[in-house]
């Protein structure tokens, strides 16, 4: 999905804790004055950290427990109902660890995203650090693609990637990592309200004018 840019850009922000890629991203719109528009932060559990800083900096939050639903499919009915009331451009996940159901995706096709700590398509899922470490790969990193039905899948917008030390733990992996997700997403931000990310038929991501969308460390590719 393209977007024009003559209107903010309207996201919906999701998460469930700590919420630090969701701050990256607020605080991208404000340092660079991006044409965007917070329309909900939202979390699935109530003791959200994030939530605490969201609403301190006067963003509009709210809480949708899965807790409160018998179901799967009735809660995410009831977060698409939620933000189809919203109508948000895009819904970033962003720490966000509810599986959405493919119902819910396809509503939303191609205006999903998601960041996972891994270079997909390796170690979907949880303990990617950990995963990493077993299988010992010397480049581990961040994914920032576009959501489909299939869990931790789809189409590429952005890495970053960080190398593997011989005396690195799943925590310091995870440490390293963080402030590149941060950075690699904000970009990511950026270029959607440019209006520059194309979903190509065939699966593929355009971005506009830009050649690289790799992060080694911090440094993007030039
Ligand atoms: C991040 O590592 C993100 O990649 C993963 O969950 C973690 C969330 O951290 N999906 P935070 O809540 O954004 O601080």
């Amino acid at each position: 999905m393209e977007h024009t840019p003559e209107q903010p850009l309207r996201v919906a922000i999701l998460i469930s804790g700590r919420g630090s890629n969701m701050q990256a991203l607020v605080d991208a719109v404000a340092a660079d004055h991006l044409p965007v528009q917070v329309c909900t932060v939202l979390s699935n559990r109530a003791d959200a950290a994030g939530l605490d800083w969201a609403r301190a900096r006067g963003l509009p939050v709210e809480c949708l427990s899965h807790r409160d639903f018998e179901s799967r499919d009735a809660f995410d009915a009831a977060l698409l109902a939620r933000l189809d009331a919203l109508a948000p451009d895009f819904i970033l996940l962003a720490g966000f660890m509810r599986v959405l159901g493919s119902d819910f995706v396809r509503h939303f096709d191609g205006r999903i995203i998601n960041i996972h700590p891994s270079l997909l398509p390796a170690f979907p899922g949880l303990h990617t650090h950990q995963q990493a470490l077993a299988q010992g790969v010397q480049w581990h990193g961040c994914t920032v693609h576009f959501v489909t039905p299939v869990l931790d899948h789809g189409p590429i917008i952005a890495q970053g990637a960080i190398p593997v030390g011989a005396s690195d733990t799943p925590d310091s992996l995870a440490a390293r990592l963080l402030p590149i997700e941060h950075r690699v997403y904000a970009q990511v931000l950026r270029w959607l309200a440019e209006g520059r990310v194309a979903l190509e038929e065939g699966g593929c991501v355009r971005v506009a004018g830009v050649e690289h969308r790799a992060w080694a460390g911090d440094t993007l590719f030039e």
